[in-house]
């Protein structure tokens, strides 16, 4: 298991005062150096926070994996196709939403995915990773087209309003990561993942590899700084 830190709103911060710091470069190089395996930034279409030359420039300075997430546009495929990121994760994206607000529909972008999608990075090193809620059919629709992972959402699980809503999503969560294991697919997780709820989705759910946080741990940075704030999660996630 090894975490990915999302530095999007790194970018958000800098965008609010049209200011070059912080820099998103800059951190994922502090949250690299603490341990951590790599890096997730999403370029939107609306380039609300990170922006072209952000992806350019931490594909010059990412050591470890660089987890690019977008929605599966011609344009977003051309710059991954350009950027050969180790690995793509393709959510879905609406305008208006403030954050991605659930897994893709399988159902519906299947046939795209599949005559569109897939064969633009045939001819490519790019693994792809498919945002999915833990939903068997849009889990064995995924092994279908071949993808490489799946990330499970997990914002339903951390968001949910009780116990009992909590654990009914974790056992979701749980049949999902072995489905998506024993169909020998990797099993990563991401969404609303913060230091009281990762050790609960560690503990349930098998088979995790990749864990992408953003909100929660570049807050937490603000007062314990990046450095000790990615460290704790790592040893968490070692515990
Ligand atoms: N995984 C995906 C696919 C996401 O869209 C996001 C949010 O950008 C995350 C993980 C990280 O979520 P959070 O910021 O809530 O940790």
């Amino acid at each position: 298991m090894q975490l990915l830190v999302n530095i999007d709103h790194v970018a958000t911060l800098r965008n609010a005062r049209g200011e070059g710091y912080p820099d998103p470069v800059e951190a994922a190089e502090i949250c690299e150096n603490a341990g951590a395996a790599g890096v997730v930034f999403h370029l939107r279409g609306d380039r609300r926070h990170i922006r072209d030359d952000d992806v350019y420039r931490l594909k010059k300075s990412v050591q470890g994996i660089l987890d690019f997430e977008m929605a599966a546009t011609d344009e977003m495929i051309t710059i991954c196709r350009e950027i050969e990121p180790e690995l793509c994760t393709l959510v879905p994206e609406g305008r208006e939403e403030l954050t991605t607000e659930g897994g893709l529909n399988m159902k519906t972008v299947f046939e795209d995915y599949k005559n569109r999608v897939f064969p633009a990075f045939k001819d490519t090193d790019i693994k792809l990773s498919l945002f999915l809620d833990p939903n068997p059919t849009d889990i064995e629709l995924a092994h279908e087209l071949g993808t490489h992972a799946i990330e499970l959402h997990t914002g339903t699980f951390a968001n949910a309003p009780d116990e009992e809503s909590r654990q009914k999503e974790l056992d979701r969560l749980k049949k999902g990561a072995e489905l998506i294991h024993d169909a020998g697919m990797i099993v990563n997780a991401g969404h609303g993942l913060n230091l009281d709820n990762l050790p609960i989705l560690i503990r349930e759910v098998p088979h995790l590899h990749d864990i992408s946080i953003g909100h929660a741990l570049i807050s937490k940075a603000l007062y314990l700084g990046l450095e000790k704030t990615v460290k704790e999660y790592i040893r968490i996630m070692n515990a």
